[in-house]
């Protein structure tokens, strides 16, 4: 079937109290707009039209840096969810094939149910509406339904007590054919209690027109909407004990489920360990057999098979692991690719560097990548071993098996296998401590006189 979809996403979200337009939010590490689209994404749509209104030019350029073939419209003044859908009409004048109205601030509509109503559409509906049944249906717009038709939507403002008593709710989600949804639009008008237009009116005027309205129902949690911070956290953790179960079905081992923290697009491989209170930031590819352990924060990074992370490790983005490294406490990446079997394993920090295979970085190692205007690369060869608290001078290069000293500054290149070490030469005084000793012991009795 050939699908459009409409995005809502002009309104301010007064209750966030933000600076930020609400659909740019973040849940797991992506606005809320990003996960509308992804929601839709399973349906393979042709087209995606995002309505932006209140910081559309933010909206437009995270939409944009999402999907560049997505389409922005603006809605200047919010008068309504029919007005919404309408302003994209024009984006979408000649195109053959349904459309799906979602909210940008609506962000788990599953793929599942996005099919049901596409199988609705394909059953012979002309318009359908996703309904679910609300444990408390306060505001939602009641779904009035006679036998298997949808016949009428009313506004809680709009309804008398007997409609505030049904239960079956208003997602927002409608899916009709794009010519018919717009066409049934242009006559909605705005006589109601809130004087706004109402996509809601359609049904009753698709009725009228002799098409069939049919609802189609999903959990109340797939249409989980937010308007303040307080929803935000709790969609937040929606999303993430459902991306925890996912990780686990899908072979990762989460020593304490509750504490391991994804990113939307967190990937990872078969017997992946997570123990507890890993973080993972965006664009994070875990193979399999790879140990994160305790205190982990990941971003941006590919971590090879069988590699081991932490505890308390820091992967910042540009980190790429080969298979079996390994990167212990207290030790940041940036920027950094380690070869096969590479060990820096405690307390150090390589930025802009390459690391050879079963190259040793010893503990207490750190890459002066800046020199307080530009970033340089550091090269360690292959089998190569830093000594302990050395500081390598970026740009510069260590050749492969060549070794350096604990406690250098190492600010010119090393040849292959040689030895480079930059402390001063250790002199050694026999009995002098003996002395000095015995001399600062006088001194502190012959005070006490
Ligand atoms: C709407 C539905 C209601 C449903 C509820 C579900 C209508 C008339 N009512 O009510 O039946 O139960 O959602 O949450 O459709 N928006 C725009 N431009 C506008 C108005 C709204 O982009 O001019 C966007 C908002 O940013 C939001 C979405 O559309 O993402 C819904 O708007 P909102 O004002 O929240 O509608 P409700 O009154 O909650
Ligand atoms: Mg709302």
């Amino acid at each position: 079937m050939t699908l459009a979809l409409i995005i809502l996403a002009a309104g301010k979200g007064t209750r966030m109290r933000s600076d930020l337009p609400k659909v740019l939010h973040p849940i797991a590490g992506a606005p809320l707009v990003v996960h509308a689209m992804e929601a839709g994404k399973p349906l393979s749509p042709e087209r995606c039209v995002v309505v932006a209104g209140h910081g559309a030019e933010l909206v437009r350029k995270r939409v944009l840096a999402h999907d560049p073939a997505a389409e922005i419209v603006l809605q200047t003044e919010q008068l309504g969810t029919a007005h919404a859908v309408d302003q994209a009409r024009a984006a979408l004048q000649g195109f053959e094939g349904d459309a799906i109205v979602l909210y940008g601030d609506t962000p788990f509509v599953s793929a599942k149910t996005l099919g049901d109503i596409q199988a609705a559409r394909t059953s012979g509906a002309d318009v359908v509406v996703l309904g679910f049944e609300a444990a408390v249906p306060g505001k939602y717009g009641r779904l009035v339904v006679e036998g298997d038709r949808l016949t009428r939507i009313v506004e809680a403002k709009d309804a008398t007590p007997a409609e505030l008593g049904i239960t079956l709710c208003n997602s927002g989600v409608v899916c009709a054919d794009s010519a018919t949804l717009f066409d049934l639009i242009s006559k909605v008008g705005n006589d109601n209690a809130s004087g706004e237009y109402y996509l809601t009116d359609i049904v009753d005027i698709a009725n009228a027109d002799g098409k069939r309205c049919v609802a189609v129902t999903c959990d109340e949690a797939e249409t989980l909407g937010v308007n303040s911070r307080v929803d935000l956290a709790a969609a937040e953790a929606v999303f993430q004990a459902s991306r925890r179960r996912q990780a686990m079905e899908e072979g990762a081992t989460l020593v304490a489920p509750e504490t391991a923290h994804f990113a939307y697009d967190t990937k990872l491989g078969r017997d992946v360990l997570i123990e507890p209170n890993v973080v993972f930031g965006p664009g994070v590819v875990v193979e399999d057999g790879v140990e994160l352990r305790a205190f982990s924060h990941l971003e941006g990074c590919h971590v090879g098979q069988g590699s081991i992370v932490g505890p308390y490790a820091r992967l910042r983005p540009g980190s790429d692991l080969a298979e079996g490294v390994k990167i212990g406490n207290f030790v940041e990446t940036k920027n950094a690719v380690l070869a096969k079997g590479a060990k820096v394993n405690h307390l150090s920090y390589i930025g802009d560097a390459s690391v050879g295979a079963e190259a040793n970085i010893g503990a207490g190692t750190i890459t002066c990548n800046y020199d307080g205007v530009l970033k340089h690369h550091t090269e360690i060869g292959e089998n190569a071993f830093i000594g302990s608290n050395s500081a390598l001078v970026a740009p510069v290069k260590i050749g492969a098996r060549a070794l350096v000293g604990a406690g250098s500054v190492i600010s010119r290149d090393v040849p292959d296998e040689a030895l480079a070490m930059t402390r001063a030469k250790q002199e050694v005084k026999p009995g002098l401590a003996a002395k000095l000793r015995a001399r600062l012991l006088e001194l502190k009795a012959s005070r006490k006189k």
